[in-house]
């Protein structure tokens, strides 16, 4: 049986930003907007973004996720087209999508998220506010959730909440292992940062490790990074990318995606992770290849 093929990017922040109007420029969009006119606009470049797509394109996987954080202030102006460029990676069936914080920045408009993207959130929830939901693709079963929600000016925590941990565990509880878990989260697992980790993230170890999934996936900290969390059979890998738009600057690295094969082997499951990324000519190319499980 060929591998299904999984490709994960994160954190486009699309770019450009529109104008904001002055009635949206309070509270914690007016140092958002500040940080972006005097930096980010310079590192999250559409050409970057467009280059790291168009080679993702090619590879033609057979299913995309994007982890989140797909606009920067959640101004009105700025849905209509983060829906048009995730209709031109793939159509609702082909592409999955979880919110980050910058997607529910402010109260006024923290349900646009679920409202503009409900066809690439769950299958079944027709609540498209719904976290966790779950899609079956192929070998594949994706289990969403949602970390994102308002926070303080110059806060990025996430928080997954009582209830949706609740949920999560009876999902979990009741998917066969036959299939191949991959769970869908903004925020890390573990960060060093008390400005920008997720609050929760012990309760949710705590169910990992108590039912298993096989593959985590996040965004958020814009770097290539590989950690193994404990499942109740052995380490699970939890994988975060850069952002996808990102050139690279200080710590952070240039774009990149990642693309994993999954097929079973024996009675377990074999993943292998290639890494493609961008370079200073612009040109996207493979960065490493390594066998995850
Ligand atoms: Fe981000
Ligand atoms: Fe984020």
């Amino acid at each position: 049986m060929a591998a299904f093929t999984l490709a994960h990017l994160s954190d486009p922040h699309l770019p450009p930003l529109p104008e904001p109007k002055v009635s949206e420029l309070a509270g914690k969009r007016v140092l958002g907007y500040l940080h972006w006119r005097r930096k980010r606009h310079k590192y999250h470049r559409r050409e970057v973004l467009d280059a790291l797509v168009s080679d993702l394109r090619a590879q033609n996987p057979d299913h995309i996720a994007v982890t989140g954080d797909l606009v920067n202030l959640a101004l009105e102006a700025e849905f209509p087209p983060a829906r048009a460029w995730l209709e031109s990676i793939g159509p609702p069936d082909r592409v999955t999508a979880i919110p980050g914080n910058h997607d529910l920045y402010v109260r006024a408009t923290r349900r646009r998220f679920a409202e503009t993207f409900s066809e690439y959130l769950g299958d079944e929830a027709k609540d498209a506010a719904a976290f966790p939901y779950l899609r079956k693709r192929g070998p594949l079963t994706l289990i969403g959730l949602s970390s994102a929600l308002p926070t303080p000016p110059l806060m990025a925590t996430g928080k997954l909440g009582a209830s949706q941990l609740a949920a999560l565990e009876r999902l979990l509880a009741g998917l066969s292992p036959q299939t191949f878990r991959v769970l869908l989260v903004h925020h890390p697992l573990r960060s060093g940062s008390p400005f920008k980790r997720l609050t929760d993230s012990q309760k949710l170890t705590t169910l990992v490790k108590r039912h298993g999934v096989d593959l985590i996936l996040h965004g958020h900290d814009h770097v290539h990074s590989t950690i193994w969390i404990d499942g109740p059979d052995g380490k699970i890998p939890a994988v975060g990318v850069p952002s996808a738009s990102s050139l690279a600057h200080g710590l952070y690295p240039s774009a990149a995606y990642n693309q994993f094969a999954i097929a079973r082997e024996g009675n377990g499951w074999r993943c292998d992770m290639t890494v493609r990324g961008i370079n200073d000519a612009m040109r996207v190319r493979e960065i490493r290849q390594i066998r995850l499980i």
